[in-house]
């Protein structure tokens, strides 16, 4: 019987003769020693060769062994504090090694390679250990989201990716040519989510969202996950009050499961710990005298620019970086000026030019994760907006009906994955927290 363990779970096999399936990291050794770095997917652990111990045959093979070579390692576990590998500190002392095979000359190595290059190799630069890193921290922030929003009540719902309307303005748009018709990737699953919540009540969608982004910045994706609450019943505070409890326990839960890979990517966790709620809200109105303040201050000529605003126009990336400097945790800004926001925000109550809408914004200078509001909920006002923005009626014919059949007051928002995942893991650029990056300038891998 081959007892056939996981790296991550080595430290509960000490003393087990066990079998690791897996590839060859990295390799040294001489003399009558060989140390092999095995990586499993779910760790690296060293595997130590000791020649008197296995077959002539066997440790010669092992000293061919390339960078990716793909094998199995019979062995028995042991502690050694100073045994690297993700977790470390435990190793195989090998008595058996089959090789399945031999890989080809690897061309990602130890040497520093350009971004270009790795991203021209992403199918093969998804097995480095920082990204391996980022893409399990990912895969537990999408968890930790399900987790909350399936044991809150929430039901998973599905939306269209093929719509026949905008979502978010008609500027990024991917057009679809559909059998003649013209229609789009989706920009938000939010519309539908809207009509959900009449049957279920509080709903998410979560999928790929798709953006014709010109922007070739480092928060900017043309394919990216989003991630969509939608609550009946709920108003601005309430939906306050939902995503700050909602991304403490993401935070947290990243904290508790992903401890080995927040230390590979050298993260400082002391500024995750303090991800509690409630976090600071901070008006737009307040921020855009934050920023001109902040801007006042700054002898830098070049800052200075970034930072100029005036009231009515949305914030950039430096205006949100300077901001959440002077915060320790992620904070709302709410009340954004209408004109700055999508069509289907309900206004300020006696502040027309007002929306009730609201974003997080990330600490250490990582800015919006979120984007949400209260929608409206009077069919009249709706439709007036669609007008005012020069949208098609017919299209949205559907999404005012919503407004005509027991609406109530309600509220969601989209939680950006990719920008998420970068805070958490203190990465510079998002592109790195998809497993197979869309951008501007590459769709290839
Ligand atoms: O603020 P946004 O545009 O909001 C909406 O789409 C709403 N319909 C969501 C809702 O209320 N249901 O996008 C939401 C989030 C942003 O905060 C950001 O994290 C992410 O989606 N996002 C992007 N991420 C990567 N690349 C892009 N081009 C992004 N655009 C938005
Ligand atoms: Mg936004």
């Amino acid at each position: 019987m081959t007892n056939i363990i996981s790296i991550q779970n080595i430290a509960g096999h000490v003393g087990e003769e066990v079998t690791i399936q897996g590839w060859l990291y990295a390799k040294t050794g001489k003399g009558k020693l060989q140390f092999l770095q095995v990586r499993d997917g779910t760790g690296i652990a060293q595997a130590v060769l000791f020649k008197p111990n296995l077959p002539e045959e066997t440790f010669e093979t092992a000293k061919r062994l390339t960078q990716e070579s793909s094998l199995i390692i019979h062995g028995t576990v042991k502690e050694n504090e100073r045994a690297p590998g993700i977790p470390g500190r435990h190793e195989i002392d090998a008595a058996g090694l089959e090789v399945i095979q031999i890989a080809e000359e690897y061309p990602i190595t130890p040497k520093e390679h350009g971004v270009e290059f790795l991203l021209e190799n992403r199918h093969l630069w998804i097995r480095s250990r920082l990204q391996w890193a980022i893409l399990r921290l990912r895969a537990t922030v999408m968890r930790a989201c399900r987790d909350w929003l399936d044991s809150h009540g929430y039901v998973e719902m599905s939306t269209p990716i093929l719509t026949p309307a905008a979502g978010e303005g008609t500027s990024t748009l991917f057009e679809v040519d559909y059998f003649g018709d013209q229609i789009y990737l989706a920009q938000t699953g939010q519309l539908y989510n809207e009509a959900n919540i009449y049957s279920f009540g509080k709903v998410y969608c979560f999928g790929p969202t798709f953006r014709a982004e010109k922007s070739k910045t480092r928060r900017h994706m043309t394919e990216f996950w989003m991630l969509e609450p939608e609550m009946a019943f709920c108003d601005l505070d309430g939906l306050m009050e939902m995503e700050e409890q909602f991304m403490s326990y993401i935070v947290g839960r990243c904290l508790d499961e992903r401890a080995e890979e927040l230390k590979v990517l050298e993260r400082d966790t002391a500024m995750l710990e303090k991800v509690t709620p409630p976090f600071p809200r901070v008006s737009y109105d307040e921020a855009v005298e934050r920023v001109l303040k902040i801007r006042e201050q700054t002898e830098d000529p070049e800052q200075k620019e970034l930072l100029a605003i005036e009231w009515g126009q949305d914030f950039g990336s430096p205006h949100e970086t300077a901001l959440t400097r002077q915060y320790d945790r992620p904070i709302f800004v709410y009340g954004f000026p209408t004109i700055a926001k999508a069509f289907y925000m309900e206004p300020w109550p006696g502040r027309p030019e007002v929306c009730k809408s609201v974003d997080m914004l990330a600490p250490e200078g990582y800015g919006e994760i979120t984007g949400g509001s209260e929608r409206i909920s009077d069919p009249n006002l709706l439709l007036q907006r669609i007008h005012e923005h020069k949208l098609p009626e017919d299209a949205y014919n559907w999404y005012i009906d919503l407004r005509r059949y027991g609406s109530v007051p309600h509220s969601g928002f989209g939680l950006g994955v990719e920008r998420t995942v970068a805070w958490i893991a203190g990465i510079h650029h998002i592109r790195e927290a998809n497993p197979f990056p869309r951008t501007l300038g590459r769709v290839y891998p």
